[in-house]
């Protein structure tokens, strides 16, 4: 554990931050996942840790090391990410949703490893936890609301649908980043769009590694616009 000055922006606070893919079992070599690096997630915590906060990065399966001082949750599904955020949010001041969590699983992963047989072949699928929603519902019945950062990621009508997240699910905050075609996902450089009810604020392209301690600036300024 890192010793971090009492005057420090986010000294006694506990932050929780999910991040990385999912990976959902087809069977038990094969799964679904996605492209997230983790990066932003990572670079957040260390940025969150820097800023004087206790922090839990509740991860899916990446090859980030783990920040100096930061508390590591190793995971691999929505699921087990879930579990691992609900168990922890009484705990939490600011839990911050950088994880690229799966929308779908396979319905009924196979106990063993599926031959093929068949020229083609249809995968089931059911929806996952949405692990911030749940959340933000949770955080609505406890005594001290956890302050809640979400992500969007998006191809198109950036800022309409960021904001219909932020409201549908019930966020301080919101981090909007374009995806696709070489954007965000897996790349070292982003943009963010922030939005929060009444204001907004974009952080321009820049290394991950410098967006996040933009962000957590920002999500120190807003937490403290609440509670003032
Ligand atoms: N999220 C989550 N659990 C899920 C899906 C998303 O916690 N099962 C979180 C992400 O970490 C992010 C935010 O919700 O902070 C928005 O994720 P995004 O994929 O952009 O939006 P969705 O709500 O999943 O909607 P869609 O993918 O249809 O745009
Ligand atoms: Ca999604």
């Amino acid at each position: 554990e890192l010793l971090q000055p009492a005057d420090a922006p986010l000294a006694g606070r506990q932050v929780l931050i999910t991040a990385g893919p999912t990976f959902e079992p087809i069977d038990p070599v094969r799964f679904i996942g996605n492209r997230s690096s983790g990066r932003m997630g990572f670079a957040l915590a260390a940025a969150a840790r820097d800023a004087g906060a206790r922090v839990t990065l509740v991860h899916g399966p990446t090859a980030e090391a783990m920040p100096a001082g930061v508390e590591g949750v190793a995971t691999e599904t929505a699921a087990a990410m879930h579990t691992a955020v609900m168990e922890r949010l009484p705990a939490t001041d600011i839990l911050i949703a950088a994880a690229a969590v799966a929308d779908y699983r396979p319905a009924a992963p196979h106990a063993q490893k599926i031959k093929k047989s068949d020229p083609t072949m249809n995968l089931a699928l059911e929806r996952t936890e949405d692990i911030l929603a749940d959340a933000a519902r949770q955080a609505a019945t406890l005594p001290r609301r956890p302050f809640l950062v979400g992500f969007a990621a998006e191809t198109e009508h950036l800022r309409e649908h960021a904001d219909a997240k932020r409201r549908n699910k019930g966020l301080d905050l919101i981090a909007a980043n374009r995806v696709g075609e070489g954007l965000a996902f897996g790349t070292s450089d982003n943009e963010l769009l922030c939005l929060w009810e009444g204001g907004e604020r974009t952080l321009p392209n820049q290394p991950k590694a410098q967006l996040a301690p933009a962000l957590i600036d920002l999500v120190i300024e807003r937490l403290n616009a609440r509670e003032t």
